[in-house]
């Protein structure tokens, strides 16, 4: 009875799944040292009794942004607990995108049992510099996507949060950081980054897949058990979410690929896992304009295909050879070497394959190590043999 509910929890790969929440951030972010200390030194102040700090972070969607803030806050609390108390509102303004709901927010994170109705702004701020009347208490507000709140209510609230100690008698209650992603960084330039001072701005730059390679690595030994993803596996979910930048697309490729595994019964992670969760990807550049390409172009891919089945990557002296295996199957003469590698060329451009220089044969000859991260090997292989005899005509 119930057996189909047997590989429910069963945990083959999935070791710790929170590990892939959307809240989770790692204790260390990879890559990141240096962002890390362009905003600590915006802070440095912070540890001194009337030191505040400023920051504007942005970068493109996935770049971490969220995840730095909020790493670094976490750290800074710690770092300077002996010396002050401080407290972090993290606010997503996708969801409090008014001034009112923004102070709401940040209120009730700081005392969980204020009323929230009836208040208007000017009141929460007084409720606000009330609650920070404490000796040594500091709070950093971080506005995250910020632009919805900018677009919505300008940026009224901001500077009256930072002018919070000017009807009182302190100084020094409250740090802010903003985040944005980069695309409205126009708004962000004259409302916002010049009054808060440029030389507060920190850019974030997307990941490369060397980038994406390291955190996706990271992510695998915290939360999947030993043994179950290859390293060959990490190199197809980077090479996959390369074009995006965004590690979010990584560390989701790595989770839906362990489920897939999963789910059938598998606890080894294979190609088609990744690629299977590849095209499920909202923005999938359909790469499949597979109909356009030459004939023999379709035959060198069909042998890729048939071999990446199976395996992650093929090098070109075996591609060659699937090459010629399939020309023999379609009666074709196998073209040259020369012509063997434009065609190869021109799938790597048109995003079908991805080709790359095996690091250990830098400078030795021209081996490439091929894969296919974007589609799943068997479709195209299918697609290819209803495609091929009439092209062959
Ligand atoms: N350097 C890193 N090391 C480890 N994990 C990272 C790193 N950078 C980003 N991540 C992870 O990638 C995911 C996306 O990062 P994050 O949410 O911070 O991006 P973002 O720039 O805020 O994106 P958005 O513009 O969509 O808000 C998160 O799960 C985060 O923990
Ligand atoms: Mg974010």
């Amino acid at each position: 009875m119930s057996s189909y509910l047997d590989r429910i929890g069963a945990g083959f790969i999935l070791n710790k799944p929170e590990v892939f929440g959307f809240d989770y951030v790692p204790e260390i972010l990879v890559g990141r040292e240096e962002l890390q200390g362009q905003l600590a030194s915006l802070f440095t102040t912070i540890g001194h009794p009337e030191g505040t700090g400023r920051a504007v972070v942005t970068g493109p969607v996935g770049s971490g942004k969220t995840a730095l803030v909020k790493r670094f806050c976490d750290d800074l609390i710690r770092h300077v607990a002996d010396k002050r108390n401080i407290k972090y509102v993290h606010v997503n303004c996708r969801n409090a995108s008014t001034a009112s709901r923004v102070m709401q927010k940040i209120v009730q994170d700081l005392d969980p049992g204020h009323p929230d109705r009836g208040l208007g702004v000017g009141e929460l701020l007084t409720s606000l510099r009330r609650m920070l009347q404490g000796d040594n208490s500091h709070i950093i507000v971080v506005l995250d996507e910020v632009d919805h709140l900018l677009r919505h209510s300008g940026d009224d609230i901001i500077y009256k949060l930072m002018r919070i100690d000017e009807d009182g008698n302190r100084t020094g209650t409250l740090s802010a950081i903003l985040i944005s992603q980069e695309q409205v960084l126009d708004m962000l330039e004259n409302a916002v980054i010049s009054r808060l001072g440029r030389s507060n701005h920190i850019r974030v730059p997307p990941y490369d897949e060397s980038g994406l390679l390291k955190i996706a690595t990271q992510r695998r030994d915290i939360g999947l058990v030993a043994g179950t993803c290859t390293e060959e596996i990490l190199n197809l979910i980077s090479q996959a979410a390369a074009p995006s930048g965004d590690a979010r697309q990584a560390i989701e490729l790595l989770e839906g690929a362990a489920k897939r595994a999963e789910s059938s019964g598998r606890s080894l992670i294979e190609s088609k896992d990744v690629q299977k969760t590849v095209i499920t990807l909202p923005n999938n550049v359909d790469s499949m304009n597979i109909e356009d390409i030459p004939p023999h172009a379709m035959l060198v891919l069909l042998g890729l295909c048939r071999r990446l089945k199976k395996k992650e990557n093929v090098t070109s002296g075996e591609a060659e050879k699937l090459y010629h295996v399939v020309c023999e199957e379609y009666d074709q003469d196998p073209k040259g070497h020369t012509t063997f590698w434009k065609h190869l060329k021109r799938l790597a451009q048109e995003d079908i394959i991805v080709s790359k220089t095996a690091k250990s044969d830098v400078g030795r000859g021209r081996t490439q190590h091929i894969s296919m991260p974007h589609m799943l090997p068997s479709d195209v292989a299918r697609r290819l043999e209803t495609l091929i005899p009439s092209r062959l005509r």
